[in-house]
């Protein structure tokens, strides 16, 4: 069996996989991967609404077998779902970011690097042949922008995603009480959570080393303390994106240009007025407006009016192929996962990207064989409208 298609059956569900990763990574670690903002609202609310769209079987229809290849962007990838940005991935598991982009790319799906990931544009070129798509916090100096951004052509990288759902910090209460920094505070309880950890220790120390934002390496001063590293990426990026930013990235960026973060149609029309090719609905995984809605609902909303005139793609709440094949039939192009694949790499190490890809794409393929679904374009066929 190649590594592309392991597939390990003990864990053959999400809930499995976060059952695993919670036993192997610390409570602060865990938990900064696991939560959202304020109480969790938001974050609840994606996961139970994807739950509540039906969709229809045609049982009796000429079946002539499904195929999950989906075009986005002039390419064909084997299935309709990527993986989503996630800064600070080396601290839920080392090298997490290294090991899910080689998945992503054996899997030929795509792979987002965070600005603040923990691996470096120029290291996941080289694993991803240059095909990787680039998420760009907006810097506060145009010079610092441009500069990122001409390290990701460069590198090969031809889809950039620009977020507009971070305007402000997040408030999320768990990250405050465990102090969250990398490498990670050494408070009592943090020390704690470390000891029953060996895994996760021994892997930091001498598999990974201790976590770094790689792609900001360069533009940090050298011996921040932690304290001053923290100021110094507040002052760096500017947190609100606004329609005065999005123009010149899109004048200079000549390649596929992704807004995330879409949730209403005036939003949407700025993404068409500005000639950007995709937007990602999106709410941060519930990680920054606990009274936002689950991105289905607008989804929902959105797709009638922006089909065709704009790549819509969803992402917040997916846990299986069940909930791509509910998003697909709501209207997405396309879907993403944060949380998913990094369950898997908690949970399993270097095999989870290529078991979490393989796992999502058997259910998948249920879920197109059991209603008759042939191609990922006819899901809408199959919704229950309310
Ligand atoms: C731990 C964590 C870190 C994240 N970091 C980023 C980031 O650096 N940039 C970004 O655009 N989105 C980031 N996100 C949001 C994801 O890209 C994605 O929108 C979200 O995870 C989707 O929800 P899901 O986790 O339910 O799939 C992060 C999400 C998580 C869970």
């Amino acid at each position: 069996m190649s590594q592309k298609e392991y597939f390990n059956s003990e864990y053959p569900s999400v809930e499995h996989l976060i059952k695993k990763a919670q036993s192997r990574v610390p409570g602060f670690a865990f938990d900064y991967l696991h939560g959202g903002c304020f109480s969790g609202v938001n974050l609840d609310r994606n996961i139970e609404d994807i739950k509540k769209v039906q969709l229809k079987p045609w049982y009796l229809k000429d079946y002539q077998g499904a195929s999950q290849e989906t075009e986005l962007f002039g390419k064909t990838y084997s299935s309709p779902f990527g993986v989503a940005p996630v800064g600070l991935q080396g601290l839920m598991w080392p090298n997490s970011c290294e090991y899910l982009a080689q998945a992503a790319k054996d899997h030929n799906i795509p792979f987002t690097l965070s600005t603040v990931g923990t691996a470096s544009i120029e290291k996941i070129a080289k694993i991803t042949d240059g095909d990787f798509w680039f998420q760009l916090y907006h810097p506060a100096q145009d010079d610092l922008r441009d500069k990122l951004l001409e390290r990701a052509w460069d590198a090969g990288c031809r889809t950039l995603v620009i977020l507009a759902d971070t305007p402000t910090f997040a408030y999320r209460p768990m990250e405050i009480r465990n102090g969250l920094s990398i490498p990670p505070r050494m408070t009592m309880r943090n020390i704690a959570q470390m000891m029953f950890r060996w895994n996760w220790c021994f892997s930091q120390l001498f598999a990974g080393g201790m976590p770094e934002f790689q792609t900001m390496k360069p533009y940090i001063p050298k011996g921040l303390s932690m304290k001053h590293l923290g100021l110094f990426m507040n002052k760096t990026f500017s947190g609100r994106l606004t329609e005065a930013k999005i123009a010149p990235i899109r004048d200079k960026w000549k390649g596929n240009l992704v807004i995330k973060g879409i949730v209403n149609p005036e939003d949407a029309e700025v993404a068409v007025k500005h000639g950007l090719d995709g937007m990602i609905v999106s709410n941060h995984g519930g990680r920054q407006l606990d009274r936002g809605e689950s991105t289905i609902e607008p989804l929902k909303r959105l797709a009638p009016d922006f089909k065709g005139k704009i790549k819509i793609m969803m992402d917040s709440g997916i846990r299986n192929g069940a909930d791509i094949a509910a998003a697909m039939a709501c209207g997405a192009d396309f879907t993403f996962m944060g949380r998913t694949p990094m369950y898997g790499v908690a949970a399993l190490g270097k095999h989870g990207g290529h078991h979490t890809f393989e796992m999502i794409k058997k259910q998948l393929q249920q879920n197109m064989e059991q209603i008759a679904c042939e191609k990922v374009t006819d899901f809408p066929r199959h919704l229950v409208s309310e």
